[in-house]
């Protein structure tokens, strides 16, 4: 069989992104519009966003970071807190401002201290956005110091986050960046209309033992934590499948490089410049290329009730070299995933 050389597909979503604030938007901003014609954005900003105005404004900044002549919408969501009133939830879905809503267990991850520190204190929210459809978006990792951190995944779902829906059926979730065979099973296990679950790039290319090759990675160091080669192998059928529970969030992080490569480096991979390269290679890997559509463009826009993208994007075969750094406005700079590798894939 002739070896592909081009894919067009619908222009994908990406259903996870942190943009950060600040001179930052300038950089990566720019990098999600290039590929993606949506994303929803993660709201762990200092301080988060939690309330109607802070999404407002931030959406604006983010569209004034947007290059002249792109379309790029940006979908906001709200950071849930023990605090988070129903009402503020009303309002911003029916006002069109919240696409959904991101609950952070407090610690579990960057800028998570403002997060829910038990899931009983918000049980009336839940109920309520279960109510008017307005999806919750779970960091699923349990916060038990004593949990193994390659578990902590795999506990949240069992304590947490099954119990969650057995109390509340109708609730719309995404369990964000799977990274378990654990996730893989249990998002398969439910029913279709109810359940989202988003992959990242990263955590299709690489296992646990890839954080240590050689030394320590920091640039691969993100939570949830790569797990092993036998979860890798179940992102990747997961995916793969057509299934449409399946769908893309890059979930790119970027930290300054000197936050990262520090004695004590920040979690996040900044996926955002070889995103689609990157999927279309593990896409390509596996012998499913005509199954990328599916997970990049179509079964996001479905769970969120949302059409497909009317236009297209083409991915070249065509092998390229990731850049090894990119600098930010202001002086710090940022290493994208896979930094200095040359990947067979790019944007036409
Ligand atoms: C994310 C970040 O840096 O905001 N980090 C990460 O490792 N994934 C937070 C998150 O998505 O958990
Ligand atoms: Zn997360
Ligand atoms: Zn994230």
């Amino acid at each position: 069989m002739a070896e592909i050389t081009r894919v067009t597909l619908k222009r994908p979503d990406d259903w996870h992104v942190h943009f950060r604030d600040g001179v930052m938007l300038q950089t990566v901003v720019p990098a999600t519009a290039r590929e993606f014609a949506r994303a929803i954005v993660m709201p762990n900003l200092v301080p988060p966003v939690t309330d109607i105005a802070a999404a407002e404004a931030y959406r604006q900044r983010i569209l004034d970071a947007v290059p002249a002549g792109r379309t790029f919408t940006p979908l906001m969501t709200a950071y849930l807190t023990d605090q988070t009133s129903p009402e503020t939830l009303r309002e911003g879905a029916k006002r069109g401002v919240f696409s959904a809503v991101k609950l952070y267990p407090a610690g579990a991850t960057t800028n998570s201290a403002s997060g829910v520190t038990d899931i009983a204190k918000v049980m009336p929210v839940l109920e309520v956005m279960q109510e008017i459809g307005l999806p919750l978006l779970i960091h699923g990792e349990v916060t038990s110091p004593e949990i193994d951190i390659f578990d902590r995944e795999a506990v949240f779902i069992e304590r947490t986050l099954g119990p969650l829906l057995a109390s509340l059926p109708a609730l719309k979730v995404v369990l964000e960046h799977v990274t378990t065979k654990e996730a893989v099973d249990f998002v398969s296990a439910q029913d279709a209309s109810g359940i989202g679950a988003t992959i990242t790039a990263h955590h299709l290319m690489i296992n646990r033992t890839d954080l240590f090759k050689g030394g320590i990675r920091p640039h691969l160091y993100c939570l949830p934590i790569a797990k092993r080669e036998v979860h890798r192998q179940a992102l990747r059928r997961a995916a793969a499948s057509g299934d449409r529970r399946f769908f893309l969030g890059t979930d790119t992080a970027p930290h300054a490089k000197h936050l990262k490569e520090a004695a004590c480096g920040c979690a996040g991979v900044y996926s955002a410049p070889v995103a689609m390269p990157i999927y279309a290679q593990a896409f390509d890997e596996m012998g499913a290329l005509d199954k990328l559509e599916a997970f990049a463009s179509l079964n996001g826009p479905a769970f969120y009730g949302l059409a497909a993208n009317t236009d297209t994007i083409t991915l070249l075969r065509k092998p390229w070299t990731v850049p090894a750094s990119i600098a930010v406005d202001g002086g710090s700079e940022l290493v994208p995933f896979m930094a200095g590798e040359t990947l067979n894939w790019q944007l036409a």
